[in-house]
């Protein structure tokens, strides 16, 4: 079956850093793949370059079966309304309130009624428990609330690919809980693919099947997400598991 994202040999520089070296990577359709790597290590950039915001300097890059290298904007933006993202800087639009945010993916794809918009904006809002803020700008919101209207934003429009880039980085243990079982249950619903970036592994490692690890350029490891603190490989493990001793070289102590 054709991935849903596929990425082949893919360099990424930034001045003199090497940030990816040769990244391959595939998720599968309808599948949940979990990022994980140290600060730094290029997973926010990955998650840019899948929906082309972001150009490699090498290497291929498929998404729901398009190629996004070399195309231009223009070129682009079909693609892009197929793919929900959560980015991990929020991206709202300051000017705008809760329910024109979490609307905009509606309004660009079109084809609804500005009632039916209405309707399914409230019901994400309740979902993520945010009903009542839909007129407050989002510029007026705590980070947890607008990670929240983000992650609405991201689900709203049923998107065939989403890409929740740190989607609970901020909020509290429970809120936490509350936010992947909600991206779980949209995900059984729709039957997405999904690829979700997270520090917090033990919550993220409940919500996706796999979990891929990059480390210093390369996707160093791959395996099943439910025994990933027992994983072969020594330096995952002592990442997944914090500990201070042992191989791992974070990012930052090599500049
Ligand atoms: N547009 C850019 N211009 C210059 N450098 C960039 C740009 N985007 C990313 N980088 C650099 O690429 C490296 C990887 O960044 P990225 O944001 O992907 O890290 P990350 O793995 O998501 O880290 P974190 O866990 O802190 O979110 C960093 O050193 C960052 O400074
Ligand atoms: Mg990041």
């Amino acid at each position: 079956m054709q991935a849903a994202i596929r990425l082949r040999d893919v360099h990424k520089h930034y001045g003199r850093r090497d940030v990816l070296a040769g990244v391959s990577l595939d998720v599968p359709r309808g599948g949940r793949l979990g990022l994980i790597g140290p600060a730094a290590s290029g997973k926010s950039v990955i998650c840019k370059l899948v929906c082309g915001l972001e150009q490699p300097d090498r290497g291929e890059i498929e998404t729901l079966g398009e190629s996004v290298v070399g195309k231009r904007e223009v070129q682009l933006g079909a693609l892009r309304r197929r793919i929900g993202m959560l980015f991990q800087n929020y991206a709202l639009f300051d000017f705008l309130s809760v329910e024109e945010n979490v609307a905009f993916p509606l309004v660009q794809r079109g084809g609804m009624t500005p009632e039916a918009i209405a309707e399914r904006v409230a019901t994400r809002l309740r979902a993520v428990g945010l009903a009542g803020s839909e007129h407050k700008l989002t510029g007026e919101l705590s980070g947890g609330m607008r990670k929240r209207v983000g992650i609405a934003r991201a689900t709203v429009a049923d998107a065939e690919l989403v890409i929740y880039d740190e989607p609970t980085a901020g909020l509290d243990p429970v809120t936490t809980q509350k936010i992947y079982d909600l991206l779980a249950a949209d995900q059984q619903r729709t039957g997405a693919t999904v690829l979700a970036v997270s520090s917090d592994v033990v919550a993220l490692a409940k919500f996706v099947d796999e979990i891929a690890f990059l480390y210093h350029g390369h996707i160093l490891y791959r395996g099943p997400a439910a025994t990933i603190g027992d994983a072969p490989d020594p330096l995952v493990r002592q990442f997944v598991r914090g500990e201070l001793e042992g191989p791992l070289r974070m990012e930052e102590q090599r500049a």
